[in-house]
């Protein structure tokens, strides 16, 4: 770390962790709602529950992005954050906006659209601290050196920004409506978020591999442009049975297939660019979860996506378990562990520890994946059971969901061991700094 101002991203990581602990928490009570229907019914129901769980995520992984951004911008320009003081009102914003929310959602409070359920001035909020985020981070870009990752990075920056003001818009149509919600909820994780993650992950890659940073931006432009190529039609499979028109059942499903190209190419890319290296950085753990993300995000948004993408496929599966088996995977797979990653990566620089306990970092890597690769399995049998009996069969919703039950017991099982792996990542990240692990694993120069 060669910046004071790297320090900015610190902060930013402990909100976003802090935010990642109440998001799995509100997980694990959602799920238990699940597994008994009527706990908490009274107290605190299960739409509100869920609410908290969404929503949190959205906004810890946001605020990763931005930490990341203050770390890896400066390196990257070569020189300092225009203003830390506006870095700092825009986490103090972000946050507020975040605890308020919380406190609306628990007093009954919210607007109805799923993932967008922020009361208005809360929206606003969060535009303002992102407008801060975008004057502060674009200041720095233009005055310093130009690199492929950072322009990357601030256009799926302001891409989430912009794409984020049709929240603001809608429409009492419905089918208007569910239209434009896709324009945030599909075009950030199939879009704009895309480019968010190929930068980062160049990022570590030119760090951690030191493959030539030519090569790697060879291959960042490969991603960035499948992503936008596939991911903007992509939309069209959310199409299909809003009242849109027909056409899209074609666009949908073809594009669909062409979304899982980036994701396949990032696989071959950190795989490959690691192997080319040779070179053994001193953050295992890093290492681990760089390569560990675009094949979960593979899987989970590529192949648990296309699964039910084609229409005649979505037209039977549609709203059932199979959406929230690939929702899980794909959002754990592409972005938590992304974020997951990064701060593997800043935080032994950002708290000035040697390599800090990597083999407690490794186990919570291999615990949280295989307990959401359990998740994704059980709640894909729970959802081809419910599609069959519901939209085959003919049964009656609820009626199926007692079916499931089973399931459920397991999903919630599944969940419980994902919150001992986040606690145990939790405690390795931030934890009492342990013991050097070899004599040569020494990271990067901490900062004077
Ligand atoms: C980092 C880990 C997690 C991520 C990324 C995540 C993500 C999500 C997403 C995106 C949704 C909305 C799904 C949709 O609209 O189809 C959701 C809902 C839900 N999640 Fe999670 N989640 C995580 C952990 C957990 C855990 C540990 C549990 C515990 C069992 C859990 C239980 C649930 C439940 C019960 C719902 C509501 C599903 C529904 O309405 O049918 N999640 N989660
Ligand atoms: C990292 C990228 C991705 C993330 C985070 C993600 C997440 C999600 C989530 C949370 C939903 C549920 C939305 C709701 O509440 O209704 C959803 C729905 C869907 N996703 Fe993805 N997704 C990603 C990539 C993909 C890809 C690449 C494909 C196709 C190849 C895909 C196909 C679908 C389809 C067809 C639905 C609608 C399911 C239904 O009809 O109920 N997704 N996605
Ligand atoms: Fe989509």
């Amino acid at each position: 770390m060669k910046y004071a101002t790297q320090k900015l991203a610190y902060p930013y990581f402990i909100a976003a962790l802090s935010l990642f602990l109440v998001q799995v928490l509100a997980g694990v009570l959602a799920g238990s709602i699940y597994a008994i229907p009527n706990f908490l019914s009274e107290s605190l129901p299960f739409h509100i529950i869920r609410m908290i769980h969404t929503n949190a995520l959205l906004v810890w992984l946001l605020l990763g992005y931005f930490g990341a951004a203050y770390f890896l911008i400066p390196e990257e320009s070569e020189r300092d954050i225009h203003s830390p003081r506006v870095a700092w009102l825009q986490l103090f914003i972000f946050v507020f906006a975040a605890l308020s929310a919380v406190v609306s959602y628990l007093s009954g409070i919210h607007e109805g659209r799923e993932f967008l359920e922020q009361p208005l001035w809360i929206k606003v909020l969060l535009v303002i601290a992102f407008l801060l985020f975008l004057y502060n981070v674009s200041m720095t870009v233009l005055k310093g050196r130009k690199t492929v990752v950072t322009t990357i990075l601030l256009l799926g920056m302001w891409g989430a920004a912009l794409l984020f003001l049709f929240a603001f818009y809608n429409p009492s149509n419905l089918a208007l409506d569910k239209m434009y919600w896709w324009y945030v909820v599909h075009v950030w994780v199939e879009g704009v978020w895309e480019l968010i993650m190929a930068s980062m992950l160049a990022f570590l890659l030119i760090k951690m591999t030191g493959v030539d940073r030519e090569v790697i931006e060879k291959w960042l432009y490969v991603v960035v442009g499948l992503a936008l190529f596939s991911g903007l039609l992509g939309t069209g499979h959310h199409y299909y049975w809003i009242g849109t028109p027909g056409y899209w059942q074609w666009i949908g499903s073809l594009f669909s297939v062409l979304e899982v190209m980036p994701f396949f190419a990032m696989v071959l890319w950190c795989f490959h660019m690691v192997y080319r290296s040779g070179r053994n950085h001193p953050n295992k753990a890093a290492m681990l979860w760089s390569l560990g993300c675009p094949v979960m995000a593979f899987f989970g948004a590529g192949i648990w996506g296309l699964l039910h993408s084609f229409s005649p496929v979505n037209f039977y599966s549609h709203g059932t378990q199979i959406t929230a088996a690939h929702g899980h995977m794909a959002f754990y797979g592409a972005y938590v562990m992304l974020n997951l990653a990064f701060f593997t990566y800043a935080l032994p620089q950002l708290r000035n520890v040697q390599p800090y306990n990597q083999i407690l970092n490794m186990w919570s890597f291999w615990v949280m994946t295989a307990a959401m690769a359990f998740m994704t399995f059980t709640l894909t049998f729970a959802g081809v059971l419910q599609t069959h009996l519901q939209r085959v069969v003919g049964m009656g919703f609820m009626e199926i969901q007692q079916q499931l039950g089973l399931f459920y017991w397991m999903r919630l099982l599944a969940g419980a061991v994902f919150l001992v792996g986040a606690l145990v990542y939790l405690y390795a990240a931030l934890g009492p700094a342990s013991k050097q692990v070899s004599p040569s694993a020494t990271l990067q120069p901490a900062i004077k």
